[in-house]
């Protein structure tokens, strides 16, 4: 059936739907699986579906209550229109891949695009059609829970994730039985919540809006993306599910959108307690008319719709507009023609191909923080006695926030371990739980360190750290892990530390007593294989940080993509009085966004570009600038390098960024190897947005200075000359 197919068929259908069944094409309900703010409620669920009054349900879980919800809406009502089923299926649905930070972390968007089509193959032969996801909400606040599902700091590598995301859940051809539709939330600047308390205030001007948090959604409209989820944060004073500058005027109009909008989890009732409507008929009308489609969960949209077209508050054309999007996404997931799953085709558990794929994935999201005297990888040569401890070193729970019910838990690292040098002889000791302050069994944790070769401590924050509502006020390791590391370090072991988390974590009171840190974050479920791997050298880590580590939580937020200010602090003049720094703390971060070690070296050259000067008006018309930058592995073993490109505009009408992220690429490189690693910048990654609300993206003319580099410490290299 063809998109003109589709279109008859949709006006077909509005010619013979009631005005009850049009505003039921817009309820979401959930299904009972869920223990949620508003639970799930199967039966009111089927009793929509008998009615024709039900579009979609999310949380059904398993292929067969899929379908027998399914058969409900199909068989029994009067049109048979066919449910839409969605599901937040983040990083995986059995085999849970490492969450989306840690994927950030790879610098590498096929890693994404292999959770997604994992994913969204295990997830449709269960019966789901549509994910909640990719959530593309750029954030600079690592005490925000939610960090952990997003793609961090940058909107460059966010929006080139997104992209990625979106083509690995969709496909081609959304009918087709291993894809689902994907969604690109929480639409938009959620992740600017002051405080980064969850679900708070934002209040951006456009031009942020325009430069730092919509571009990865243009990108993934661009990339087909069949839904939009609206956040639940206001946006200068209005609430997301009631914005029609973003939610019409840009995403519909500007960016042609013809897909769902879907509210978030009661997002259209808060409204009231936004305090942006009087009652739940003024919440409807404000979130329906802004742009919302469909309305998740609460039920303010089939409660009072008929009484706002009766009035006039609502019209025709909108209900219409929104049914349509509904009726043409379930059109182009084929549901008309193919409404069930195969029960007996369903999926229902991990493959040894997706644990190796989740395997890989994990290993090459690995940051290696710090690693004195060379002390990674792990000497395995020989028989040698290694200490294992910490509160998650024999932990499963390492899946990370967003994982499914039923997922099988994360390969502990201990196990990976055994598994990985079957003869060294390995102990194990937790020392200290995730979050208590009992300390009686670090003293067993220091017996164990001290009778080894080595140590490997696996400390962190657990999952339930991290994810929604789940805000952290102080961001360094919870309960007594703290006094857990000083006593192991105090053993004069050589220690490494394995930290796990969904943030970035204030490590500075004890990063300087142990040689050798990674960042494995919340790895999925080959969590110990992964680790392991890195740790015996079998995958050379070359993962690079997607966030800035701050120092202490009072720095935050703290970010590489800053604007200079009136009076810069320049570290080359530290005793300046009167420029933008503290009293109490030396400026600069922990490590900056970028940073990643290897188990070998690189040395990145000059940067070589096609032109030194490019005209506007050539820029407009297409015409790009090559830059060439030679990079060569200069130490002992193969490794990633991941080569960082740089702009920054030192004059312009709107202040710019003192480093805006314009190309990156993980090489692989044999010992002694040169590559010359090969970005294009053209107007979209000169040019930026002004504050016109009507959307004006200009290119200026003046100098741009290049900086090329393996993290975002860099310094000019080139100056491009725009004229
Ligand atoms: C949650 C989240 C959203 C998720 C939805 C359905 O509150 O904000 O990201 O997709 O509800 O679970």
């Amino acid at each position: 059936m063809t998109g003109h197919d589709h279109e008859s068929r949709i006006g077909e259908l509005l010619n013979r739907m009631t005005v009850e069944e049009k505003f039921g094409q817009l309820q979401q309900l959930a299904w009972a699986w869920d223990t949620g703010p508003g639970g799930g409620d199967t039966e009111a669920a089927e009793a929509a579906a008998r009615k024709g009054l039900l579009g979609s349900v999310l949380n059904v879980v398993g292929a067969g209550a899929s379908n027998a919800l399914q058969r409900i809406a199909v068989e029994e009502s009067r049109l048979g229109i066919p449910l839409v089923f969605g599901l937040d299926v983040i990083h995986g649905y059995h085999t849970t891949f490492p969450v989306p930070l840690a994927q950030a972390a790879a610098f590498d968007p096929a890693v994404t695009a292999k959770d997604a089509e994992v994913s969204a193959r295990e997830a449709r032969s269960n019966g789901v059609h549509w994910t909640f996801s990719p959530m593309m909400d750029v954030t600079r606040e690592p005490r925000w829970g939610r960090i952990a599902e997003s793609t961090g700091e940058d909107p460059y590598l966010t929006t080139a994730y997104a992209m990625a995301k979106v083509r690995g859940y969709q496909g081609d051809d959304l009918t087709a039985p291993d894809r689902i539709a994907a969604c690109a939330k929480h639409f938009v600047a959620y992740g600017g919540a002051e405080g980064g308390r969850d679900y708070n205030t934002v209040d951006v001007s456009e031009q942020r809006l325009r430069n730092l948090y919509l571009p990865p959604f243009r990108a993934a409209v661009g990339a087909g993306a069949a839904t939009v989820m609206a956040g639940f944060n206001t946006i200068s004073g209005i609430p997301a599910h009631a914005h029609p500058h973003t939610l019409t005027d840009i995403l519909k109009e500007e960016w042609g959108f013809d897909g769902v909008v879907v509210s978030d989890w009661t997002g259209v009732l808060e409204l009231i307690a936004h305090g942006a409507a009087a009652h739940e008929a003024e919440a409807a009308r404000r979130s329906l008319t802004a742009g919302v489609d469909m309305e998740m969960v609460s039920t303010t949209f089939a409660d009072h719709g008929r009484d706002l077209l009766a009035s006039g508050a609502l019209t025709r054309e909108r209900l219409d507009d929104a049914v349509a999007r509904v009726l043409r996404l379930k059109l182009r997931l084929g549901l008309f023609e193919s409404p069930y799953v195969a029960e007996s085709a369903a999926l229902t558990a991990p493959s040894a191909e997706s644990r190796a794929a989740a395997r890989e994935v994990a290993g090459r999201c690995v940051v290696l923080l710090k690693n004195d005297d060379g002390l990674l990888p792990l000497d395995t040569s020989g028989p040698r006695a290694l200490a294992v401890v910490g509160p998650f070193a024999d932990s499963g729970d390492l899946l990370g926030t967003w994982t499914l019910p039923g997922a099988p838990e994360a390969v502990p690292v201990l196990a990976g371990l055994r598994a990985a040098l079957p003869d060294t002889d390995i102990r194990h000791a937790a020392g200290v739980s995730p979050e208590g302050l009992d300390t009686s069994g670090i003293a067993e944790a220091v017996a164990v360190a001290e009778a080894a070769d080595a140590v490997v401590l696996v400390v962190g924050e657990p999952p339930a750290l991290s994810g929604e509502a789940a805000a952290r006020s102080e961001l360094g390791l919870p309960g007594a892990q703290e006094q857990l590391v000083r006593a192991v370090a105090g053993t004069g072991t050589p220690c490494v530390v394995v930290l796990v988390g969904g943030r970035p974590l204030t490590i500075g009171t004890w990063a300087d007593r142990v040689p050798a840190i990674v960042m494995a974050w919340h790895p999925g479920i080959e969590a110990g294989h992964a680790v392991a791997d890195v740790l015996t050298g079998a995958v050379v880590p070359g993962g690079k940080l997607p966030v800035t580590f701050p120092r202490t939580v009072g720095q935050v937020p703290l970010y590489h993509n800053h604007e200079r200010t009136g009076r810069p602090y320049d570290p080359a003049a530290p005793g300046t009085k009167y420029v933008s720094r503290y009293l109490d703390l030396d400026a600069g971060p922990e490590f900056v966004f970028g940073h990643g070690l290897s188990y070998t070296t690189f040395a990145l050259d000059e940067p070589r570009l096609s032109r030194e000067r490019i005209g506007v008006t050539e820029l407009r018309a297409g015409a790009t600038v090559e830059v060439a930058v030679p990079v060569r592995n200069t130490g002992g073993r193969e490794g990633d390098e991941v080569v960082q490109l740089y702009l920054q505009d030192p004059a312009a009408t709107i202040a710019q960024p003192v480093r805006r992220l314009c190309g990156f690429r993980r090489v692989r490189l044999a010992p002694g190897e040169e590559r010359q690693v090969r970005f294009t910048l053209g107007a979209d990654d000169i040019g930026y947005w002004t504050d016109d609300p009507a959307g004006e993206f200009i290119v200026e003319p003046g100098e741009l200075h290049l900086h090329t580099g393996n993290s975002s410490r860099t310094r000019a290299r080139r100056t491009l000359l725009i004229t």
